[in-house]
């Protein structure tokens, strides 16, 4: 039995108010329509198909790869228009196929509902996801038969009665429906409604007199079928997820100090024995070893961290494509900074307002206070001190600084790249590097020191 999944993402959203197409905002670091995607992938559909037509360019720009066919929707008259468009590119295979039609803006659908929703059409039947709603103001209600409870028909918010509006259940914008069945009654659709628009609920009713079943499967949840037309609904759907996110991290046994002031836009794998203090970020792919601490007010993306290192308050760490790895037993912050290439081995120290890119750190290397590192290697146990930077780029390119182990470079010292300082080299504070420095050797190079005779201070102004 074939499978196709048409996912509608043509709409407007007028709502959003945003120059950006509605399916593209993000929910917790990806596209609503990634979400629906990554709902639907599992479930190994011969075609995936997206319906585009508002901002189609930078929505099939956005999603393009992984086996999916854009369908361009233009105008945009309705939903049933939307599934027509699609129609000639639904596989029909041999035997009986099923249609799934999911919404681009309708982010949580869960795997297990759409697979429920497959499973009960099995290419015959046709399959409808209502929800019961506390205000169902907007959505189309499910018609059901009196005697039976069985679904009779769709009926639009702005086409029904006023006893129709009665109806807590409405239809989610889902549903399941034999391939065959669904091309030949799109092409039977007509607008004389009252938004003047092709309706794909009005095939519930061309089902219902063929003598098709018609089922309505209820979602488990309402965050599932929960779509995004404004900034509210799509603040309240990223709640909900980064609740759900945060309760299976807990679960697995990682400590979060304060659920509600956690967020993820992306994975955390984790060991045992961690702990997130509040209102942190993780972005990209983060990984924690066995005992990690991550203090209060920290933004962490592609980085590995490994056993025992301490994130201290207010870290912004930044792998980006890169990467990023912080040592066993390290600490970091507060106020600390790490870029892309930053990579730290066990016991090193970065400290307050200190930046390393694209830099490695030997084992029990320090940088405590207020210093720059950037495209250097550094040795074990080397100390740098504060004030002190690599001048790693002369306005055309980048040059490297590499530190021996055991040096100890002052405060206020300005490494020349590239420059070599030797094991056990000593450079005084204040120092401009820019010649290498044979291993042990001091190394002092000062500015002439001024001295103003006579020169008095001004006096105050009173
Ligand atoms: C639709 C349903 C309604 C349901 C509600 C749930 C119809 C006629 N009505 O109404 O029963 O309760 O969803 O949210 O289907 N789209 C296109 N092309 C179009 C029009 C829409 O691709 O020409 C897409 C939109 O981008 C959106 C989805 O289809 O992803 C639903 O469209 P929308 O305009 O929100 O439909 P509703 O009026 O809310
Ligand atoms: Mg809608």
């Amino acid at each position: 039995m074939s499978l196709n999944i048409v996912i509608m993402a043509a709409g407007k959203g007028t709502r959003m108010k945003s120059a950006t197409p509605k399916v593209l905002h993000k929910l917790a670091g990806r596209s609503l329509l990634a979400h629906v995607l990554g709902s639907s992938e599992p479930l190994a559909a011969a075609a995936r198909i997206v319906i585009t037509g508002h901002g189609a360019e930078a929505v099939e720009a956005a999603v393009a790869g992984g086996g999916i066919t854009f369908v361009r929707q233009m105008p945009q008259l309705g939903t049933g228009h939307a599934i027509q468009q699609a129609a000639p590119a639904l596989v029909e295979g041999s035997g009986q196929g099923t249609t799934l039609i999911l919404n681009g803006d309708v982010p949580l659908i869960e795997t297990a509902t759409a697979r429920a929703l497959i499973d009960a059409c099995a290419g015959h039947a046709l399959v409808l996801l209502t929800v019961d709603l506390a205000d169902p103001t907007g959505y189309g209600r499910i018609i059901r038969n009196t005697d039976d409870g069985g679904v009779l028909a769709i009926v639009e918010h702005k086409d029904a009665t006023p006893e129709q509006r009665l109806i807590q259940e409405g239809y989610s914008g889902m549903m399941a429906a034999p391939t065959g069945a669904l091309k030949r009654w799109v092409g039977q659709l007509r607008n004389d409604n009252a938004q003047g628009e092709y309706y794909l609920t009005d095939i519930v009713a061309m089902a219902v007199a063929e003598g098709l079943p018609v089922l309505g499967v209820k979602a488990h949840s309402e965050v599932e079928v929960l779509g995004v037309n404004d900034p509210v609904q799509l603040s309240q759907l990223e709640r909900a997820f980064q609740a759900r996110q945060a309760d299976g991290l807990m679960r697995a046994g990682l400590r979060l100090a304060d659920p509600a002031r956690f967020d993820l836009r992306g994975t955390l794998a984790h060991g045992q024995d961690c702990e997130i203090d509040v209102n942190c970020v993780f972005e990209g792919q983060v990984t924690l070893g066995d005992n990690v601490r991550i203090g209060a007010n920290c933004v962490i993306r592609n980085v590995a961290i490994a056993s025992g290192a301490r994130i201290h308050e207010f870290t912004h760490i930044d792998g980006e494509q890169q990467g990023a790895s912080v040592g066993a037993g390290a600490l970091i912050g507060p106020f600390a900074r790490l870029r892309p290439g930053a990579q730290l081995g066990a016991e090193v120290h970065i400290g307050n307002f200190v930046e390393v890119k694209n830099s490695t750190l030997a084992n029990g290397a320090k940088a405590n206070h207020l210093a720059y590192l950037g495209d250097a290697t550094v040795g074990e146990r080397v100390n740098y001190g504060a004030g002190s930077i690599t001048a790693n780029y002369d306005g055309a390119n980048k040059h490297r600084t590499v530190i021996g182990n055991d040096v100890h470079v002052g405060s206020n010292c300005v490494l020349v790249a590239p420059v070599t300082l030797g094991d056990g080299a000593t450079i005084g504070g204040g120092s401009t590097i820019t010649k290498d420095v044979a291993p042990g050797d001091l190394a002092v190079a000062r500015g002439k020191q001024v001295a103003l005779t006579g020169w008095t201070r001004p006096a105050k102004k009173r």
